[in-house]
Formats: structure tokens, sequence, C-alpha cells
């Protein structure tokens, strides 16, 4: 965005905002001075972070493939899904299943306003404006209830957006009340953000990273293996579990665009 196309009314442009810092690392124009800078922190931090966000979105068209595809998966809620971009969860179903429908919740005010603009063109497709954080409400909202059919499978899909909700704010908690509503035969899919090791980070780069976000709209909160195997309570894991997301179910010849191991992913099935 640009002195020619000013913020609207309530976005606040002074503070880094984890949309719009994600947007900017995936190329997108969605973006302030202040978000670019921090995105530059988190480069100068992690050199090939431009390309972890995309091996992410490439983890997040795997699931979604094999969502549609093996599952025959036909509703989709995708939490936190971010700013519009170049192949959003309902282009990446629709092209295995024509007929799926996608229902996306962000609670930051410029995603539903681009979401709404860019989506919501096809009737199946919509966009709440809710903190997944609640919910009774997502789940509630008429947006999502005209489009979905929660009596029948859904995935629920949680990319690279549960590392913002603090452990104090009980995430598992969340994730247990969001499954306890879906059908059997649903699905949940996530990547995280996750601790750094002596063998996979010598440099700390987990804790610069960390650190940029401390004045962000949100902050990272990265979790172990166990934490983040902990949220698929109540699911079997599709192999091959929670692992590296590069590494689950690569396509073959495709090599990652960042670092090996970034971010970890999984996809649960609930019976
Ligand atoms: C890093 S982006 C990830 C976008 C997309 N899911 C992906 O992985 O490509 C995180 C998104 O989650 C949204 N978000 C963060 N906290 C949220 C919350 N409590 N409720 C709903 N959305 C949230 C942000 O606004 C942002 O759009």
């Amino acid at each position: 965005m640009t002195k020619q196309n000013p913020a609207p009314g309530g976005i606040d442009t002074t503070r880094p905002n984890v949309a719009r810092i994600y947007d900017y690392l995936l190329g997108g124009k969605d973006n302030f001075a202040v978000d670019r800078e921090a995105a530059k922190q988190l480069i100068a931090a992690s050199p090939d972070m431009a390309g972890i966000v995309r091996d992410n979105r490439s983890f997040i068209g795997r699931a979604v493939r094999f969502l549609a595809e093996e599952a025959g998966i036909r509703q989709f809620i995708d939490l936190g899904g971010g700013l519009p971009t170049q192949t959003n969860v309902h282009e990446m179903a629709q092209q295995v299943a024509p007929d799926a429908r996608v229902v996306y919740v962000d609670n930051d005010p410029v995603v539903w306003s681009h979401g709404q603009a860019l989506l919501a063109h096809g009737e199946q497709v919509a966009m709440v404006h809710a903190d997944l954080r609640e919910p009774t409400a997502v789940l509630q909202s008429p947006e999502l209830l005209g489009l979905l059919d929660l009596t029948q499978p859904v995935a629920v899909v949680c990319a690279s957006v549960l590392h913002f909700v603090a452990d104090e704010e009980d995430p598992h908690r969340i994730i247990a009340e969001y499954r306890d509503h879906m059908a059997p035969g649903s699905y949940l899919a996530i990547s995280h953000g996750t601790t750094g090791t002596a063998e996979n980070d010598p440099d700390d780069v987990v804790g610069s990273v960390t650190s940029v976000y401390r004045q962000a709209s949100a902050q990272l909160h990265v979790r172990s293996l166990e934490e983040i195997r902990r949220f698929f309570e109540g699911f079997d894991l599709v192999d091959p579990g929670v692992v590296w997301i590069n590494e689950w179910r690569p396509d073959p010849g495709v090599r990652p665009a960042g670092q090996p191991r970034s971010l970890r992913g999984g996809v649960g099935h609930k019976r």
C-alpha cells in the first residue's frame, strides 16, 4: 500500500502486523512500511525466510490435495487463512474437487476487506471476520453455517497460525473444542513454528525470529514436537505423522525453497 492507496480506517499502520508481514514475505502488496521493516529483520535473522513461507504454502497445497483427493473432503475451514495469495485454499481444493466449499476465518481487518473482494465472488467461498480463539463464534457464524454442513466431515486447516496463540490462552483446549464439533470422518491439518535445538538451530535463529514478533500485532510462541502432536488428541495421524513440513508427503523431485527443517506439520483424521 502506498500514499496513493492509504490505509482504510481502523487499520493500525504503526505496528508490524503478522498477516501483512507474511504477505510481504510471499511477494504480496498488501503491507505497509512497518511490516516490510519487520520482514527485513526476519530475513536478517533467517535469510531464507521467504523460502520457508513458500514451503508452508506448498505444505498446505499437498495437505489440501490429500484431503480433497484421497480423503474425499468437500468442506474446509481455513483458520487464520491470511491475505489472498497466489493459490488460495479454495483454488487448491477446487482443482481436485470443483464442488469443494471453503470458509476462511481471520481476525485481521485488512485480510477481511481484501478477502471479501477477492474470495467472495463464488457461492462456494465465504469469509468470516472472527477470532479463532472463540470456536463457538466461528462455528456459529451465519457465513459459515450458510455454506457448510457440520453434520458432515470437514477439514479444519490451521496453517502457521496456532503459534500466534499463547499458552495462557490454552490453544490445545481451543483445538479440542473445534474437534468436538467436527463430524466423524473429519480432518485437522496444522503447520506450526517449532523450538530450535543445539542440533537443528545452533545460532538460535528461532530466538531472533521470536524477538522480531515481540513488537508485532501478535507474538510468536513456537512449540516442541510433543506440544504440536498434542493438538491431534482425538485424531489418528495420517502417515507420516507430525514431521518437518517438507517431509510431509513431498512431491517427487521438488526441493524445499527454504531450509529443509523449518516448521512442523501434520494431518489427523477423526474417526
Ligand atoms: C502467518 S499468516 C498464515 C496464513 C495462512 N494460514 C498460511 O499459512 O499461508 C497468519 C494469519 O493468521 C491470522 N491470525 C492470527 N491470529 C489469529 C486469531 N487469533 N484468529 C484468527 N486469525 C488469526 C493472521 O491475521 C494472519 O492472517
